[in-house]
Formats: structure tokens, sequence, C-alpha cells
């Protein structure tokens, strides 16, 4: 798996904003979905293109469009706030779902809503999810696409911790390549990124209400 950490001065105030216990959810949300739309971008330069001629007012000229869209799959709740800037940048994408919940104490992803096409092969996905943390959550994600058989995963997460990352990685997955802003170094004890920016989720829509014993 190819690991592209994208170091933009754009981005970095951005994430600076995110990262800042102050900003408020208003604040929090435009700055993920400015980051949120930079980091797709970053991630498209390897989208095939296919070529027409194109007529512009005075001449043919050569027109790209993008071979097959990917298809964007946020992780809900957080993965939410990436879809509107993924599809500005990417319009004619699809989008499916995949919704986890953590659990406070395991630590472990709790699933509860899988809304996705059955045949994902030769499908590029961009699976979206503004954290990594344990690695939980990502590698259930990727799982659950590479059983409808996806072969072409990009992931893309804001702030990866070093933990998750490796956990990616050892546990061998299709996944092409991770596209992050930042590698944090550590999780505490309870699993949240250090330094990070608290819960993600929480930041953009206020705090949860799953009970996850009814799920
Ligand atoms: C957050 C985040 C990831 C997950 C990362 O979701 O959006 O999905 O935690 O943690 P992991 O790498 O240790 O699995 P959370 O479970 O807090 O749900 P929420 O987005 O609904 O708040
Ligand atoms: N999920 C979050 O939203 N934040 C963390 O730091 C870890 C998991």
């Amino acid at each position: 798996m190819e690991i592209q950490v994208v170091q933009h001065p754009l981005m970095a105030s951005r994430m600076t904003i995110m990262r800042d216990g102050r900003s408020n959810n208003a604040a929090f949300r435009a700055a993920l979905a400015d980051l949120g739309a930079m980091l797709v971008y970053e991630a498209s330069a390897d989208l095939q293109l296919e070529t027409f001629d194109v007529q512009t007012p005075v001449a043919v000229a050569d027109g790209y469009r993008l071979q097959k869209p990917p298809i964007i799959v946020p992780v809900i709740r957080a993965g939410l706030g990436m879809i509107d800037p993924a599809l500005s940048m990417i319009p004619d994408a699809q989008v499916g779902f995949i919704g986890l919940a953590r659990d406070e104490e395991t630590h472990e992803p709790v699933p509860y809503l899988e809304a996705l096409p059955d045949d994902l092969a030769g499908q590029p996905v961009f699976l979206v999810d503004p954290m990594l943390a344990t690695g939980g959550s990502l590698l259930h994600g990727i799982r659950l696409l590479e059983a409808r058989g996806a072969d072409d995963i990009t992931c893309i997460c804001m702030i990866s911790a070093k933990p998750g990352v490796d956990a990616l990685v050892q546990a061998g997955t299709s996944v092409k390549k991770l596209v992050t802003a930042t590698i944090d170094p550590e999780l505490n004890e309870d699993a949240y990124i250090i330094p990070g920016l608290g819960d993600a989720g929480d930041r953009l829509y206020g705090p949860r209400n799953i009970d996850l014993n009814e799920l």
C-alpha cells in the first residue's frame, strides 16, 4: 500500500482550524469540507482519462473525461462531511455508505449500515473517513468492499495515527493507496489520536446518541 502524506499550506491552515478545540461545529465543518476537497483532488491524480474531440467555438480540441469516476464511500458519521467536497471535485461520482460506530470500551467498530453496489470489481473506490485511529473501522470498511469484489480502493483520511497505519499495512489489504494530510504519532488510552482533533463526528454534528446494544 502506497502512503501519500499530502503537504500544502492551505491544507495546513485548514487542519489547524480543525485541531483547534475552540472551533465551533460550523467552523470545523467548513475547514473539513475544504480539506476534504483538496485531499480528493490529490487522490484523483491517478484516475484514468479517456479522450474525445471537443468543439470549441472556433476549432476542435482534445477533450478529456474520467474513464470511470470513482464511487465515494464515506464511513458514517464523520465521513459524511467529505461527500459534498468529493462531489464538488467529481460531480459524476456515485456514493455508497458504510455505517460504523466505535465501541467506546473495546474500540472495535460496530456495523449498522451497508449501502453499496453488489459488484465493485474494476470500479475505483474512494473510501473516505477523516480519522484513522486504531484502523479497526477502516479495515472493516475495506473488508466489506473487498467482499463485493473491489480491487481498486483508495483510502482518504485527514488524520492517520501511526498505529492505525501500521495495522492496515500488517493486515495485508488490497488497498492501493492511503492519501492523508498527516500521520500523528500515537493514541491515548481511549484510542483517541494524539494530538488529533478529538471526536470528528461530534465536532461535525454534535455528540452522538447511538445505543450500540440495539444495533
Ligand atoms: C470515528 C472515525 C472513524 C473511527 C476511527 O468514528 O470517523 O470511523 O472513529 O477509529 P478507529 O480507527 O479506531 O476505528 P466514530 O466511531 O467515533 O463514529 P462517529 O463518526 O459516528 O462519531
Ligand atoms: N475517532 C475520532 O473521531 N477521533 C479519534 O481521535 C479517534 C477515533
